[in-house]
């Protein structure tokens, strides 16, 4: 199939509907796939779709999640997998992340997967290399492999994301995986909701095309899907919010605030999560709870993201 993906991923705003559908198609075939091969207790099937291609994870925050699918999916697709460690590279010497990213495409690398605390950095990077670059996450402006798992999570659970209200809840202004997930879902037809406190509300938010919903319990009635977020201290210089018991009152989701959700109605979460903050472990663990089903498709839609790149789909 002649694919017309972008070689680089940096966000979900410049991408299409139909390329969106693309990777949840692909991602979706990949998801099944590994859910039958455990289902059967045998491996997962390694492809040889991506031979001999060298993918290098560069990051330069902190994640579990994300760095690990991309090398699991990466390995599934039969490329070799570099992880460049920050502190044990030539970065502590003074080296630039230009030099530092032209000497890793000398040494072979065919895709960047960047996670940078500035925003934009990917798109910097992708100006100076020929390699494909994939967003793993950058300050407060997108991260698109979240929001695509997201889709893929929340279109298998619900069957279609057309028409349906999603609320997002939580820290909106330092959150990249809600500017994605604005993006990406209102892309396939979704209504999106935001709240949290107005402190952490970006200004002019609804002109991303979201709602924006001033309580929690506004955010929660009638809607089909609760994502809920991360305060982002790291990102935050100065006091937002008073207390995190306080926040936890009026804006976690626990059983007592759970009720207030349609009954129908799952629950998500990028992670890592504060469990007692925004989630009381009883939701977290809980049977609406898709945690961990995202975390599953994260490595699928990375598995798609990496093929359609590199036009090896
Ligand atoms: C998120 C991130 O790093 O943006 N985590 C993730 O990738 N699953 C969310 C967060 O840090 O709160």
């Amino acid at each position: 199939m002649a694919s017309e993906f972008p070689r680089h991923l940096l966000d979900i705003e410049s991408l299409r509907r139909e390329q969106i559908e693309e990777v949840l198609g692909l991602a979706g075939r990949f998801k099944r796939e590994r859910a039958a091969a455990r289902a059967g207790k045998a491996r997962a099937p390694r492809h040889q779709i991506l031979p001999g291609r060298i993918v290098v994870t560069l990051f330069f925050e902190a994640s579990t999640r994300t760095r690990s699918s991309f090398e699991v999916a990466a390995h599934a697709l039969g490329a070799e997998v570099l992880s460049f460690q920050k502190d044990a590279s030539s970065v502590t010497k003074g080296e630039s992340l230009q030099d530092t990213v032209r000497n890793l495409e000398a040494i072979g690398a065919d895709v960047l997967v960047v996670r940078h605390p500035a925003a934009g950095a990917p798109r910097a990077i992708a100006r100076a290399v020929r390699a494909s670059v994939i967003n793993a996450g950058d300050g407060a402006h997108e991260h698109p492999t979240q929001a695509l798992l997201d889709a893929l999570t929340l279109r298998e659970k619900l069957g279609t994301l057309e028409g349906k209200v999603i609320s997002i809840v939580g820290d909106i202004a330092h959150s990249r995986v809600a500017r994605s997930n604005v993006h990406c879902l209102s892309k396939l037809g979704s209504r999106v909701r935001v709240a949290g406190p107005s402190t952490l509300l970006p200004a002019g938010v609804e002109k991303l095309g979201c709602e924006v919903a001033r309580t929690l319990p506004d955010a929660l009635r009638d809607a089909d899907a609760v994502m809920m977020l991360r305060i982002q201290q790291e990102r935050i210089a100065d006091a937002r919010i008073p207390g995190t018991r306080d926040y936890a009152r009026v804006w976690g989701l626990s059983a007592r605030t759970l009720e207030l959700l349609p009954p129908r109605a799952v629950v998500l979460h990028p992670g890592p999560v504060n469990r007692g903050v925004e989630l009381s472990s009883e939701v977290m663990d809980g049977e609406r709870s898709l945690v961990m089903d995202q975390v599953d498709s994260g490595v699928a839609v990375r598995m798609a993201t990496l093929a359609l790149c590199l036009g090896a789909a």
